[in-house]
């Protein structure tokens, strides 16, 4: 079977926060304008198809016309470990394994539960912004491990810095995102057990957003920080069909914490979740039916960078980016412009009006650059491309 991702699927009124959230996203900040023409790529989330295995499960369970309490059967926690065995080579036990409607909600519950109030809290900006409202949302500080970009956009961990904020006091949580979003890094083994033993010294705790392990490019893999760390007693990994298969609607992020302790407060914290039967039912066709149409999503975002990376070397060869190792956004540094980031923005936003994220969201660290998320039909990515290279083409 060969899935058609050049396929444009309308999803307005489809109460979609991309395509019909123009108030809510006015209201937040991230844009002035949005109407029927706005091209919305700035979150992650896909214009496309789901695996068909996994569409054929939910129809089975409309089918059923009963929507009540649900629970998770044994074959839930089976499909979680066979797909983390087979993927990633990761044995999980299913005691391990605790539900979260959400990767966000988990980061903010594992915050609450496994730290204090003004406890500094590591993070590697420029970072997906929730981290960052998840510290000081609950009243901690961040300490921020700036990662440092060199002349090709190439960021690594700055890892002097990185074990001073580890050894500062009441530094007790360092929230990991591997791959990291925005700068498209999958760390390499030396580096997560180097973080690893770090924290491990120093008493520190490590949240490890996982869940754009399985968006990488063909020609690279992924390796989760509890596969190479010495013990894993520190350790607390979130995982996603949310990310991997594009149903965030649905809610559904599981949580490994090995630590019988570690899990016991978190748990608590969470509280009782019971799972909606769609979001059972979607995560056993998913991870045991919905491998090849993730190599064929994987390949086409390959394809899709490729085509930016060449569009924007011909028409924008001022804007610097680099083809991510994971994750399918996109970090376009539009410093050589010389322009301000407000120009930019009113560029993109409101003449080309294509929606993105300002860098600035991400940390200073971003402020000259814009975050683009890929994983959308191909026509709609060019006319993007071609609408902002347009509004660019008198500072060429
Ligand atoms: C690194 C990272 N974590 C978490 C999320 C959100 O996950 P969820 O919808 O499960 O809260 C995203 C979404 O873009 C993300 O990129």
């Amino acid at each position: 079977m060969k899935y058609n991702f050049d396929e444009v699927v309308n999803r307005r009124n489809t109460y979609s926060m991309k395509w019909d959230g123009g108030e809510f996203l006015k209201q937040v900040g991230l844009t002035e304008r949005y109407d029927e023409e706005t091209i919305p790529l700035f979150t992650a989330d896909m214009d496309l198809p789901v695996p068909q295995p996994l569409l054929d499960a939910l129809h089975k369970t409309v089918d059923h016309k009963i929507f009540g309490y649900s629970i998770f059967p044994p074959e839930y926690f089976e499909a979680i470990q066979h797909w983390f065995k087979k993927r990633h080579d990761r044995d999980i036990k299913k005691e391990e394994i605790v539900y979260s409607p959400g990767t966000v909600h988990a980061v903010n519950v594992a915050v609450r539960a496994l730290t204090k109030p003004g406890d500094g809290i590591i993070i590697q900006r420029p970072v997906y912004p929730p981290f960052t409202s998840a510290v000081e949302g609950n009243g901690r500080i961040v300490r921020n491990n700036a990662l440092k970009a060199d002349e090709n956009g190439y960021y690594t961990i700055d890892f002097e810095d990185f074990e001073a904020k580890a050894k500062e006091e009441n530094t007790t949580m360092f929230i990991l995102c591997n791959p990291h979003n925005p700068v498209g890094r999958i760390f390499k083994e030396e580096e997560l057990k180097r973080l690893s033993d770090i924290c491990a010294e120093n008493g520190v705790i490590i949240v490890a957003d996982e869940i754009h392990g399985d968006l990488i490019r063909q020609n690279q893999t992924f390796t989760p920080i509890a596969k190479v760390a010495n013990q894993l007693d520190h350790i607390v990994t979130c995982t996603a069909i949310n990310k991997t298969f594009n149903v965030a609607g649905l809610h559904c992020t599981n949580v490994i914490i090995t630590n019988p302790e570690v899990r016991k407060t978190f748990s608590k914290a969470m509280g009782m979740h019971l799972p909606s039967p769609f979001t059972v039912s979607a995560l056993i066709a998913a991870y045991r039916e919905g491998e090849d149409w993730l190599e064929q999503l994987k390949e086409y975002l390959d394809g899709t960078m490729e085509w930016v990376v060449n569009f924007l070397a011909e028409n924008m060869p001022n804007v610097k980016v680099t083809i991510p190792e994971g994750t399918y956004v996109m970090w376009m540094d539009f410093s050589r412009y010389n322009l301000t980031p407000e120009e930019v923005h009113d560029r993109i936003y409101n003449k080309a009006n294509v929606l993105l994220e300002d860098g600035k969201m991400f940390g200073e660290e971003g402020l000259q650059y814009q975050r683009i998320c890929l994983p959308s039909p191909r026509p709609i990515i060019k006319e993007a491309f071609e609408r902002i290279a347009k509004e660019f083409a008198d500072v060429k």
